[in-house]
C-alpha cells in the first residue's frame, strides 16, 4: 500500500521513514527514527531524486509504482551514494530497466565499490553545473564534495526553484504526517535534533558547506527538499535553516551561554560543576546547560558545545590518564570542527596531573579554543578553603562573557 505526499502538480514525495532503527550510521542514537526522503518529478520525462535505505525498499517501491502508474521511469538522480539513500538503486534499476542513472564520476565509482550489478550502460555522467531537461523542468547539478561524502551533489529545479539538497538541511526523526516544516513547531520541537544532525554528520565539513553556499548563493529557493526531515517552503523556514547553516559552518556560537560538561566517578567533580552553575545563575546567566559524559551520548553534548559561546570541561585522571569517556568526547568534538570557543577547565588530579596536560594538548590542536582563566584544580574533593577559587573562576567566566 502506497504512502505518498503530493507536493505540487508535478512533484511527489515517495520516501519512507524508519522508526525502528536504533542508531544512525550505527553511531548516533535515534529516539524517533529517521526519514529517508525521495522525490519523483512527473514531466515529459519522469525523474526520481535519490532512493532509500534497503531496509524500507518495499514501501518505497509501492510509492513509486502508485505515482508512476503505467509510465516508465526515465531518470534516477543520485545526489548521494551513502547506503541510506542508494540502498534501493539496484532494485529500481531491475524494476525499470530503461532508467538512466544520473550522477557524477565519483557517484559511479562509489556505486561500483558498494554493489555488484553492472549498470554501466545506464550511466548518465554529469559535471558541475550541467543541466538535464525533463520537458518543462530543467534540472541543474552542483557538485558539493564532502557535504557530506566526496561524491555529493545537489540538484536544482530551475523551473520550480526547488533545491534537492542531499543531506544538507537534514534532520533526525521520522516526520509525523506533517511533512512541511511550516506545519509543525519546528523551532520548539525539531531544532535541537536539526542541530545535532548537522553538527555530528556534516559539522567537520564547514568549509565545504561554505563553498556550496557560494556556488548556489544567488539562486532563488521556493522549496528545499532534503533527504532527511521536513521540507522547507516558507521564506521564514528557508531563512531559518540557511542562517543556522551559515552560523554552524563558520563555527560561530549561536548564543552567549555556558555548557558545563563533566566526568565524575563519585560526585566530587560534579559538585564543583554544580557550584559553578549556581554562581552563574546567581549572577543572572540563564543560558546554562550541563551534561555528565557517562549519562548522555556524546552527539547531544557536542551539539550543545557548538551552540553556546562558553564551555566548562570538568574531568579527572583515570589509571593515570584522562577519564576515557571525557577523552573520547573531546576527540569526537574536535572531529566535528569544534573551535572558536572560550573554555574553562576543572581538573581533579587525585593521582597526578596528566589528564590536564592531555586536555590542554587537545585544545591546542584545535582552532581558537582559548581558556578564559587558569585551570581550577582539586585533589579528590573540593575543600572549603577553595571556595574563593570557584568565585574567581566564575568571575573570570562572567568577564569573558561581558
Ligand atoms: Fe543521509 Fe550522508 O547520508
Amino acid at each position: 500500500m502506497h504512502n505518498t505526499v503530493q507536493i505540487s502538480d508535478t512533484l511527489f514525495w515517495v520516501g519512507t521513514g524508519d522508526r525502528r532503527i536504533p542508531r544512525f550510521e550505527n553511531i548516533f542514537p535515534l529516539t524517533s527514527g529517521v526519514n529517508y526522503n525521495s522525490y519523483l518529478i512527473i514531466d515529459e520525462k519522469t525523474c526520481l531524486i535519490d532512493t532509500v535505505d534497503a531496509d524500507v525498499t518495499e514501501q518505497f517501491v509501492d510509492n513509486i509504482e502508485h505515482v508512476l502508474g503505467d509510465r516508465k521511469l526515465d531518470y534516477l538522480v543520485i545526489n548521494h551514494m551513502e547506503p541510506d539513500h542508494c540502498g534501493s538503486i539496484e532494485r529500481i534499476s531491475q524494476l525499470y530497466p530503461e532508467v538512466k542513472l544520473v550522477g557524477n564520476a565519483k557517484t559511479f565509482k562509489f556505486f561500483e565499490q558498494f554493489y555488484e550489478s553492472d549498470l554501466t550502460d545506464r550511466y548518465h555522467v554529469v559535471k558541475d553545473k550541467d543541466e538535464l531537461s525533463l520537458g518543462n523542468h530543467v534540472l541543474r547539478f552542483y557538485l558539493a564534495p564532502l557535504v557530506h561524502w566526496p561524491e555529493v551533489m545537489v540538484t536544482y529545479d530551475e523551473t520550480d526553484k526547488v533545491l534537492f539538497a542531499a543531506d544538507v538541511f537534514g534532520n533526525f526523526g521520522v516526520t509525523k504526517g506533517n511533512l512541511f516544516a511550516d506545519e509543525v513547531n519546528f523551532q520548539r520541537d525539531w531544532l535541537d535534533e536539526f542541530r545535532r544532525y548537522y553538527i555530528n554528520i556534516v559539522g567537520k565539513h564547514g568549509r565545504n558547506v561554505q563553498q556550496l553556499f557560494k556556488k548556489i548563493g544567488d539562486l532563488e529557493f521556493k522549496m528545499i527538499c532534503s533527504l532527511h526531515g521536513h521540507i522547507y517552503r516558507t521564506p521564514e523556514d528557508i531563512k531559518l535553516v540557511m542562517d543556522k547553516y551559515q552560523t554552524w559552518s563558520t563555527y560561530q556560537p549561536e548564543q552567549q551561554g555556558v555548557v558545563l560538561v563533566y566526568s565524575s566517578m563519585y560526585g566530587n567533580t560534579e559538585l564543583v560543576m554544580n557550584l559553578i552553575a549556581s554562581r552563574l545563575a546567581k549572577a543572572g546567566i540563564r543560558e546554562i546547560d550541563m551534561y555528565d559524559v557517562s549519562q548522555t551520548d556524546a552527539s547531544y553534548i557536542i551539539a550543545k558545545m557548538h551552540q553556546y559561546s562558553h564551555v566548562v570541561l570538568g574531568f579527572q585522571n583515570y589509571n593515570t590518564t584522562m577519564y576515557p569517556k571525557m577523552d573520547a568526547l573531546i576527540r569526537e568534538a574536535l572531529l566535528t570542527g569544534f573551535s572558536h570557543r572560550k573554555i574553562g577547565l576543572v581538573c581533579n588530579s587525585s593521582w597526578g596531573g596528566k589528564a590536564l596536560k592531555e586536555m590542554q594538548d587537545y585544545l591546542a590542536s584545535g582552532t581558537n579554543l582559548e581558556t578564559f582563566t587558569e585551570p581550577l584544580s582539586l585533589l579528590s574533593a573540593l575543600k572549603p578553603e577553595q571556595e574563593s577559587q570557584i568565585d574567581d573562576f566564575v568571575q573570570a567566566l562572567l568577564e569573558s562573557m561581558a
